[in-house]
């Protein structure tokens, strides 16, 4: 990784909105050891990686074009990214890219028991756990996965340096809408940061699940009595707003795409495993890319290519005003 250049702040990539797209998204499956009934398209079993996925190459090779164009950050995401094989050499490959500051992943923590150390050692520095319930029954109601093997796995990132970690809960009314306070516990216990999330209407599932919504104004407003909460920030340049509670390190994010959207701060796009670019989380715009890199195209053919997806960004989600018009599930191009 390393610093920027003159040169790179010109190739800029900026979207018809004004915005400078800076954080690339690479889903590198869609599959996933859990299935969480708000994510996974139901009854979803396969685990072999068809030739319609990126290789490492392809995926370097893109990865390069967008840090010549300015992309600072890259997030490492799925399904679950750590069913991907070789994921650490991976890692590896991307973090030696000249103009990257940052690379991150996004998991479920299920295999980082086994892997935080080999991936930090390639360069994975800091990381966001899913991490809906602390009761194992419920876990296992909810993502059909065993709580301790999770916790477990987050030690072990904890134990590799990896810092900071975030968990991610995404709250849901009647579900785990009671552990609020607990998950402030936690996080307080074991120095992670924490991050509430609104759910979205992604795909049948997530639709579903949006019926379970509840407005995070309502959690903070709930915090506000146990805790004094201060404005905090925390590096990472997300859609999270943060807080800090008083007298203590933690942090707590709340991401709010529905209630109170981030869209005219967007910074980032996304990639699918078979090397889709996707402008918006809520909306369906996109690039293929793959057909050009197997066809061959030049360096400066693929940073054109880039530069014509992201003329594609749209301003804004619309999960309120058209809850029904994605239908892709997130489990393709992750957070
Ligand atoms: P860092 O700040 O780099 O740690 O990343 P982040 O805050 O984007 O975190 P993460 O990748 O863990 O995303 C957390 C959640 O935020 C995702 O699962 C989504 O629910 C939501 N989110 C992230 N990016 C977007 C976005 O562009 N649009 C919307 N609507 N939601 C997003
Ligand atoms: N709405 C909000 N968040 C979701 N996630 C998965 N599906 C949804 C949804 N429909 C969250 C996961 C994880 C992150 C990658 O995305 O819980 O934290
Ligand atoms: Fe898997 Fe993450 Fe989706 Fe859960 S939210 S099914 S852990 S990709």
């Amino acid at each position: 990784m390393g610093a920027t250049s003159d040169n790179d702040n010109q190739q800029a990539l900026i979207d018809p909105f004004g915005r400078q797209i800076e954080y690339l998204r690479l889903s590198v499956t869609d599959r996933c050891d859990l299935r969480c009934f708000y994510c996974l398209p139901k009854g979803y079993k396969d685990f072999t990686e068809p030739d319609t996925w990126l290789s490492f190459d392809e995926l370097e090779r893109v990865v390069a074009a967008f840090t010549e164009l300015g992309t600072r950050r890259i997030r490492l995401t799925g399904g679950e990214p750590l069913v991907r094989k070789s994921l650490p050499e991976l890692a590896q490959r991307l973090a030696a890219l000249h103009g990257l500051d940052d690379l991150s992943l996004s998991t479920n923590a299920t295999r980082l028991g086994k892997h935080a150390q080999e991936l930090q050692q390639a360069g994975i520095s800091r990381i966001n756990v899913s991490l809906d319930s602390l009761r194992a029954d419920r876990f296992r109601q909810i993502t059909g996965g065993k709580l301790d093997k999770v916790l477990n796995g987050i030690m072990a990132a904890r134990d590799a340096g990896m810092a900071p970690i975030k968990i991610n809960m995404v709250v849901m009314k009647g579900i785990n809408d009671d552990e609020v306070e607990d998950m402030v516990a936690f996080c307080l216990e074991h120095d992670l940061t924490l991050r509430f999330i609104e759910t979205m209407p992604m795909g049948d599932t997530g639709r579903e699940a949006s019926q379970l919504y509840i407005d995070l104004q309502t959690v903070r407003q709930r915090l506000e009595q146990h805790y004094k909460l201060l404005p905090g920030v925390m590096p990472g340049g997300g859609p999270a707003r943060y807080v800090q509670v008083e007298g203590t390190d933690l942090r707590i994010g709340f991401i709010t795409p529905i209630s109170q959207h981030f869209c005219e701060t967007c910074n980032r796009v996304r990639m699918s495993a078979e090397g889709t670019l996707y402008m918006c989380l809520g909306q369906d715009n996109r690039f293929e890319l793959r057909p050009l890199l197997r066809k061959g195209i030049g360096n400066d053919e693929l940073k054109d290519a880039i530069r014509a997806a992201i003329a594609l960004k749209p301003e804004r989600h619309e999960f309120t005003e058209k809850p029904q018009q994605l239908v892709r599930f997130m489990s393709m191009t992750g957070g």
